[in-house]
């Protein structure tokens, strides 16, 4: 492939703005589009190539705006539509493109649809439109359990149920009705000729349900399993309608969020489907060479076998921030292996900055699997805390405007202004600057070949490309990199003064300026 025929995303680094958490350009607390606007310079500067928004749509704010109420309006307390415009002209001016969020599987519960769904009664033809059955024995139509906890059918009280495999504010769509099909295509033609560069797509697996809701099978999945609601076969059909309406516009790329190992995101990647799928298990594996090695080969293995390379999630919303998760070494550690690998790299709002997981009091959780855990499971909210830009504390460090009273959605811990961006930016042995040098490097492995894997000791896995090779170390000592190379192009962390490489940590060397056996 020509240089001029790579797609601009096939190898891009997606940067996933959080909004409600990213900058309050107003004052309220909660993170805005004009608040994105004002801190584009801080994506330049890190050198990604694209941001991906999550949903800014109007919404229940029952799921922090993945409760969509409507899919093609701009919620107030996020910005306008002009707003949107602003953001993509002002993004394309420097360079970065710009991926929205698609929520087809499911609406808030505030939507007209639903309303009418629920005021119709049983055998209204409203209630096409969602997952809707008369429960069983005085009892909801089947045993599932909702993925935020608690049972996923509610009653409307009238004999009828509706399922809702996230929050019971979020009733499932029945993808077998038309309109569905038909408004989802509309939102989805909507935002790319707002001129969206690119669209994930949410819970991409679950838009078809087994017919009569039957048991889930117990145990973990297998290939070719028969999961009633997870990545059944009729899913694709819609999937490849998505990608037919993206391929209407040249440049333009989706996304499906898929979640699971590599045989489960592979169908996705087929020629005629989406351009890319989450290798989400990848944020699931331990830091461990062998372990990080054996997932990377197959998701790799998967997409290549359909001409594709994988999206590598490092982080995002819906999990363990991943300094914590592999601890900050080990985060920047990943984070190096899986930009020098082909596919794109998606990086989490505030992983730049090696933000930690955040303890949040219980009264001011938000996310509702802690409610509907009944207070087991503390949900998503530790990952989801606002950013510190400054490291004084004025404006919630200045996340909102300084003088802001309103306290912010998520409160920060204290100390929180250590891992601001001002802080971290002047030090040179910040993850902020390990972060943004390895991004400017990352031009060395443009276009190079695919992965070679080279022979290392326990607890070290090494590849080269072409002339660059990537080495991490997560093995019991300092490693010395002169096997390889000496011309380092990159570390997630300072080398010791004998130039070796501290566990956890990832090196990009030069290959063979070093000495090679
Ligand atoms: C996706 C989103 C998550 C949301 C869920 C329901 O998994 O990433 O945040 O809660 O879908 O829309």
């Amino acid at each position: 492939m020509t240089d001029t025929a790579t797609p601009w995303w096939r190898d891009a680094v997606v940067y996933q703005v959080y909004l409600r958490s990213f900058a309050d350009s107003d004052g309220d607390g909660t993170g805005d589009l004009r608040g994105v606007i004002d801190h584009l310079d801080h994506l330049t500067d890190l050198g990604v190539d694209a941001l991906w928004l999550n949903p800014f749509y109007v919404s229940g704010e029952a799921d922090a705006g993945y409760d969509v109420i409507d899919h093609r309006a701009v919620d107030p307390a996020l910005g306008t539509l002009d707003d949107v415009d602003e953001l993509l002209r002002q993004a394309h001016a420097r360079g970065l493109r710009v991926v929205g969020d698609i929520v087809a599987n499911h609406t808030s519960a505030h939507h007209p649809w639903f309303a009418a769904a629920r005021r119709g009664g049983p055998g209204h033809p409203a209630r096409a439109r969602y997952h809707v059955a008369p429960g069983r024995d005085g009892g909801p139509p089947s045993d599932w359990q909702s993925l935020f906890g608690g049972p996923a059918w509610e009653p409307f009280g009238d004999g009828d149920w509706y399922l809702h495999l996230f929050d019971v504010e979020q009733p499932d769509l029945d993808w077998s009705h038309p309109d569905v099909v038909a408004d989802v295509e509309r939102t989805v033609r909507f935002w790319l000729d707002r001129g969206f560069d690119g669209l994930r797509f949410d819970a991409a697996g679950a838009l078809a349900k087994a017919p009569g809701y039957p048991p889930i099978p117990a145990g973990e999945r297998q290939p070719g399993d028969d999961h009633p609601f997870s990545d059944r076969p009729e899913v694709h059909r819609h999937h490849r309608r998505f990608a037919a309406l993206i391929a209407e516009r040249p440049g333009r790329f989706g996304v499906a969020e898929t979640w699971g190992p590599a045989w489960v995101g592979e169908p996705y990647l087929r020629p005629d489907e989406l351009q890319q799928a989450f290798a989400m298990d990848l944020v699931f594996t331990p830091l461990d060479a062998a372990a990080l090695g054996e997932a990377v080969r197959d998701y790799l293995a998967a997409a290549a076998r359909h001409g594709r390379r994988p999206a590598w999630p490092h982080g995002n919303h819906d999990v363990t921030r991943a300094a914590t998760r592999w601890g900050p070494d080990g985060a920047l550690a990943v984070l190096l292996l899986l930009l020098a690998l082909p596919g794109a790299t998606y990086l989490y709002a505030g992983d730049e900055l090696a933000l930690p997981e955040v303890e949040i009091a219980d009264a001011d959780l938000r996310d509702p699997t802690w409610r509907r855990s009944g207070g087991t499971e503390r949900g998503r909210d530790g990952a989801r805390v606002p950013l510190p830009w400054t490291h004084t504390a004025a404006g919630q460090h200045g996340f909102s405007p300084a003088g802001t009273s309103a306290p912010s959605w998520l409160p920060q811990p204290p100390g929180w202004g250590a891992h601001s961006v001002a802080a971290q930016r002047a030090d040179p042995r910040s993850a902020l600057s390990a972060v943004r040098s390895a991004l400017a490097a990352r031009a060395a492995l443009r276009d190079a070949p695919n992965p070679v894997w080279l022979p290392a000791p326990e607890g070290v896995l090494a590849f080269r490309r072409g002339d660059v090779v990537c080495v991490l170390n997560t093995g019991a000592g300092p490693l010395a990199l002169n096997t390889w190379g000496s011309d380092v192009l990159a570390s997630s962390r300072t080398l010791d003064g004998g130039g070796r490489l501290a566990a956890p940590g990832t090196a990009w060397v030069r290959h063979g300026t070093g000495s090679v056996p």
